[in-house]
């Protein structure tokens, strides 16, 4: 009989426990949105603490920007607004493919966009250049965030 008390007792306990947990994990749920995870930031929404910037203005159409070492992406000198790059289309390759670049006047992709991380070329863009954005940004006239005091290489100077 003893036993028996003790065992019912103790699952009383641990039911109240678990609904404690249980409803602390709903109020936190209910306070941010983010799966009840508390950051050093506190419950608080990243939007309300923080605004997010304006968005920058990309000049339209710039000449191409120097390279400031020998393999830099370069830099887009245009704006990309609405330019799609996905699994259906890339709007990129519509003026930078080896076959387009001649007619649209722009710089064609160059060959290291053909191989394969093993080395091999394919007759398409390698998969692994084909989010063009990975490595290639446009550019605005903005105050940088960090002092930088990078110069290019001696030959580039
Ligand atoms: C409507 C045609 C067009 C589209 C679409 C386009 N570009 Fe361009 N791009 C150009 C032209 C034209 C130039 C400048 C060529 C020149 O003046 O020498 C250029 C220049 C560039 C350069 C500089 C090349 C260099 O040698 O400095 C990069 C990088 C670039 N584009 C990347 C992109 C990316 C990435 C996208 C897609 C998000 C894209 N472009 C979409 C036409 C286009
Ligand atoms: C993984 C990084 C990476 C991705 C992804 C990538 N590029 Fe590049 N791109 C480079 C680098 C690095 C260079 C300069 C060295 C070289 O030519 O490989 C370059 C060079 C270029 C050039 C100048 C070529 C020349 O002969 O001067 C153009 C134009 C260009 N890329 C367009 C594109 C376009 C369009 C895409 C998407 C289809 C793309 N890149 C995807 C890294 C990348």
């Amino acid at each position: 009989m003893k036993k028996l008390l003790t065992a019912v007792i103790t699952a009383g306990i641990l039911a109240v426990t678990a609904s404690s947990v249980w409803s602390l994990d709903e109020d936190s749920d209910y306070i941010v949105d983010n799966g009840g995870v508390e950051s050093l930031r506190g419950h608080q929404q990243l939007a309300d603490i923080n605004k997010s910037e304006p968005m920058k203005r990309v000049p339209r159409d710039q000449q191409p920007i120097d390279r400031e070492y020998i393999q830099q992406p370069p830099l887009i000198p245009h704006t990309i607004r609405g330019y799609q790059v996905n699994l259906n289309a890339n709007k990129c390759l519509s003026c930078h493919s080896f076959k387009n670049a001649g007619a649209m006047g722009a710089t064609k992709i160059s060959v290291t966009h053909f191989e394969t991380r093993e080395g091999t070329t394919l007759s398409d863009v390698s998969p692994r250049r084909y989010f063009c954005l990975q490595c290639h940004v446009t550019q605005a006239d903005a105050k940088p965030l960090v002092e930088n005091n990078f110069k290019p290489v001696e030959s580039l100077r």
